[in-house]
């Protein structure tokens, strides 16, 4: 198959420019004004932005969290992915404590294979670290394709490894080329936090939110960066949500150490007020919890002042019935909300039309980013010759609203309902393939392709 792009705003991390692209099979193979190819398809982009398709590196499918499993599964949520213009996911494999790499790579595997419609790849969360986990760290990285390690400074008990486990783990992650990303919060503060809550009683959603304050994350942040500092490792910190952690990686700066940081749109764009609700706020309970405008306005800065580098979602969708599990108790609540399919258009609109980004900016923050930092630059990422021809076409003047009664995610609720939002995601492609066109999916239960990453 082939297909032409005609004159569509093409953008990339480093430049915008009026130019048609052409696509054979899978790749991009001729990118310019006025090509002078035939295609099979062509899309007249006049008036339209073309930029990669997204990649939301921070994703939970089908994941068994909180004694429930995240809503959405490989074939629904990357098809809600795919709606809202993001070709590629990177999911998290939970090592359960007590067992291997292996037997949990084999687990998402079954989850994924045969079931992904976009393109995925995985990050492995060690949760368990000993001498049999550090082996499988070498062996993930150079047979599997599978260079990020997650690891989480909270949930104890379930998920928690301690300073020394980190510190560990990041020596062999380092020597093998690979990288450790972590979810940055004090979990004993927030576990003891929780606890003088529940023991006063206080039982409403609201919170969960005051048991995770931002000192909570602005001391693990600096934790997790010192110990990167000591070991060499390279970093990534995940939902990055407020000022006090940021000032935690400005800080690691100023002895010119260089930390990854990823926010989640959510945090960009929603704020703590919606704790003020009774059960409501229950969709908006996440760790780390919605933060203040102050936060806000820090995290856009941060972005400006290129100390904040990936916009991903997050994603970990619950139906209204899941929430129900913390009707009486917040700590029962399962934690995560449903935002795969908006991130792109919400960053567009509340960053591009609003004036706060520009468009090789919002490029960089929704794609390239992640594509580089996890190796995977520029087979994906970017619109170059060569590239997964992996494309979205916006319509950058529509204006929409969001609503569960349009969107494609497995909840009967809507964390953004009501919502509205000037760009639209028309077209979108994968490998060369329409998948989103005139609002439907195009593609089945199975195109999804794992993508192997390099170590760096
Ligand atoms: O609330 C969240 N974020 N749920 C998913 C697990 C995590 O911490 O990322
Ligand atoms: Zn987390
Ligand atoms: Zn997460």
């Amino acid at each position: 198959m082939s297909i032409l792009i005609k004159n569509g705003r093409v953008a990339n991390a480093s430049e915008e420019f009026q130019a048609d692209i052409f696509i054979e099979g899978e790749h991009i193979v001729a990118i310019g004004a006025n090509l002078p190819y035939k295609a099979e398809k062509v899309i007249d982009a006049t008036g339209k932005v073309v930029v990669p398709g997204g990649i939301d590196p921070h994703v939970h499918l089908d994941m068994p969290f909180m004694g429930t499993f995240s809503s959405d599964d490989y074939e629904t949520g990357t098809r809600a992915a795919l709606f809202g213009g993001t070709t590629m996911v990177i999911d998290f494999i939970l090592q359960t404590q007590g067992d291997s790499l292996y037997n949990a790579l084999r687990v998402w595997q079954q989850k994924s294979v045969g079931k992904a419609i976009a393109d995925y790849s995985y990050h492995m969360a060690v949760t368990d670290f000993n001498e049999q986990t550090a082996a499988e760290v070498v062996q993930m990285i150079e047979r599997e394709g599978i260079t990020s390690f997650k690891t989480f400074m909270a949930y104890k008990g379930a998920l928690m490894i301690d300073d020394g486990q980190m510190v560990q783990l990041m020596q062999i992650v380092k020597k093998h080329g690979g990288m450790v990303t972590v979810h940055a919060t004090n979990g004993d503060m927030i576990d003891s936090l929780i606890a003088q809550n529940r023991a006063a009683g206080n039982r409403a959603p609201i919170y969960h939110y005051l048991s995770q304050p931002e000192i909570t994350e602005a001391e693990a942040s600096a934790r997790f960066t010192d110990m990167l500092h000591y070991t060499g490792c390279r970093g990534y910190i995940v939902h990055l949500t407020c000022e006090g952690a940021l000032n935690a990686v400005r800080e690691a700066t100023l002895r010119n150490q260089q930390v990854n940081v990823e926010t989640c749109i959510q945090y960009l764009v929603l704020d703590a007020s919606l704790y003020e609700q009774d059960f409501d706020g229950a969709k908006w309970v996440m760790s780390p919890p919605l933060r203040e405008k102050k936060d806000q306005e820090a995290l856009w800065a941060g972005i400006e002042q290129g100390l904040v580098n990936v916009v991903a979602t997050d994603h970990c969708p619950f139906t209204w019935e899941q929430k129900q599990m913390g009707k009486q108790d917040f700590s029962k609540i399962p934690n995560g909300h449903p935002a795969i399919e908006h991130r792109m258009e919400l960053l567009f609109s509340e960053g591009v039309n609003k004036g706060r980004i520009s468009l090789p900016k919002f490029v960089e923050l929704s794609a390239t980013n992640a594509a580089k930092k996890f190796g995977m630059y520029p087979k994906k990422g970017t619109i170059a010759i060569g590239a997964d021809a992996d494309i979205c076409i916006l319509d950058p003047n529509k204006k929409h609203t969001l609503s569960a009664k349009t969107h494609h995610m497995r909840t009967d609720y809507s964390a953004y309902e009501g919502f509205e939002v000037t760009g639209k995601v028309e077209t979108v492609m994968l490998r060369g393939h329409v998948a989103i066109e005139n609002e439907k999916c195009h593609l089945n239960a199975g195109f999804g392709q794992f993508v192997a990453r390099k170590p760096q």
